[in-house]
């Protein structure tokens, strides 16, 4: 039985037989091969698609979640802080509940998805709902941690890095080695810079013999790794990454320059084409943010980055693209993306035609003609 990413991965984690385990069986998330994007990419390119959303409060944040509100319990405190464009309130509020701790998220007004924000509801979280964006919701947290008690569960803290390097140890896990690319989005940047850290440490401890060389991509809009600076008003429909101050800056560049790697950016219409597709070709439903990995992938593919590559390996490559949320976080996009069906009166020809379903006697008098 799978028991949780603390408990598989042990002997890499900060914890001993003192630590409370706060789990909900975290980690172990399907690594689907996708034959329509390989497809897409060209001849022997193999990719997958770490579908993260399938943690327990649909996000890759549970794996660092598990570990932070774990060790807050383990030093006695009694309620946990966080600034959070959705995700990390969701998993922060659920993990706290499950360990009898208070939570308290600032959340920039009107700017998370409508799943995430009844995720931090129903969990029990106290919500500050501030006029301003996911940065300053950050620096008013940290200002907030020095003057109270509370723990602070933003990447941050190093304790969510070490969880969610996890999901490194699980792909190199899954394919018996790591990829040749780890393609995924950034925001704040802990994630990137945590499966560096991941694969770093499986390499030295000689569980695999290459590293991979690590890709991340921003929104246009809110880039400033891409870009060198601070961007004061980021902007993006992908709200997930809409950041322009990223905590793990240093992280995220050291990934990019020691696996060799890039951190570029994708257009908001390119993130919303891979979203689709992703949905479309491969049944798989990711929110906005997660599909940043997939238009960065399909954008170096057709720049003809992959295709030089492979022809220097002279081998097979294959790429993990991380998709870091679940799609019904936001249904409200999904619904905006795609033509609402009418409504219908309960009759065979309007819903055959509505749908259409042709009538059996005119398939085969077409077949025949
Ligand atoms: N994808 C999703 C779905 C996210 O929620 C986030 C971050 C990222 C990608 C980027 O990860 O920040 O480690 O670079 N969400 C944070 C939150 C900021 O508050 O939920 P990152």
């Amino acid at each position: 039985m799978w028991r949780g990413v603390i408990e598989t991965y042990r002997p890499y984690l900060p914890v001993s037989s003192k630590t409370p385990i706060v789990t909900l069986l975290e980690g172990n998330t399907p690594l689907i091969h996708s034959q329509a994007l390989s497809k897409r990419v060209g001849r022997h390119v193999d990719v997958y698609l770490k579908y993260e959303g399938m943690n327990p409060t649909g996000s890759f944040k549970d794996r660092g979640m598990t570990l932070a509100i774990s060790k807050a319990l383990e030093s006695k405190s009694d309620a946990v802080l966080c600034a959070s464009t959705g995700n990390t309130s969701a998993s922060a509020s659920a993990y706290a509940a499950r360990a009898g701790l208070r939570s308290i998220v600032l959340i920039p007004s009107g700017a998370i998805a409508l799943g995430k924000l009844s995720q931090a509801l129903i969990h029990g979280a106290r919500i500050a709902s501030v006029e301003a964006n996911f940065d300053a919701c950050l620096a008013l947290v940290k200002s907030l941690a020095q003057m109270h008690p509370v723990t602070l569960v933003n990447s941050i803290n190093p304790h969510r890095i070490e969880g969610q390097k996890t999901c490194a140890f699980e792909i190199c896990d899954a394919l018996g080695r790591a990829p040749d690319f780890h393609i995924t989005p950034v925001g704040n940047a802990g994630n990137i810079t945590a499966q560096w850290k991941g694969y770093q440490e499986y390499y030295r401890r000689g569980h695999i013999r290459r590293l991979p060389v690590m890709v991340g991509f921003q929104a246009e809009g809110a880039a400033p790794l891409v870009k060198g600076n601070i961007i004061t008003h980021p902007r993006t429909i992908a709200t997930a990454i809409r950041i322009g101050n990223p905590a793990s800056w240093q992280g995220a560049i050291a990934a990019r320059e020691e696996s060799h790697g890039l951190i570029q950016t994708v257009r908001d219409k390119e993130i919303l084409e891979a979203y689709r597709l992703l949905a479309m070709e491969d049944g798989v439903f990711v929110e906005p943010a997660s599909a940043a990995s997939v238009a960065g992938l399909l954008k170096l593919s057709r720049s003809g980055y992959f295709h030089s590559k492979r022809i220097r390996a002279k081998r097979t490559l294959s790429i993990v693209c991380i998709l870091t949320g679940h799609g019904l976080k936001d249904p409200e996009r999904a619904i905006k993306s795609i033509r609402l069906p009418k409504p219908l009166p309960p009759s065979l020809s309007a819903i055959s035609k509505a749908v259409g379903l042709l009538r059996r006697s005119s398939v085969s008098s077409r077949g025949t003609s």
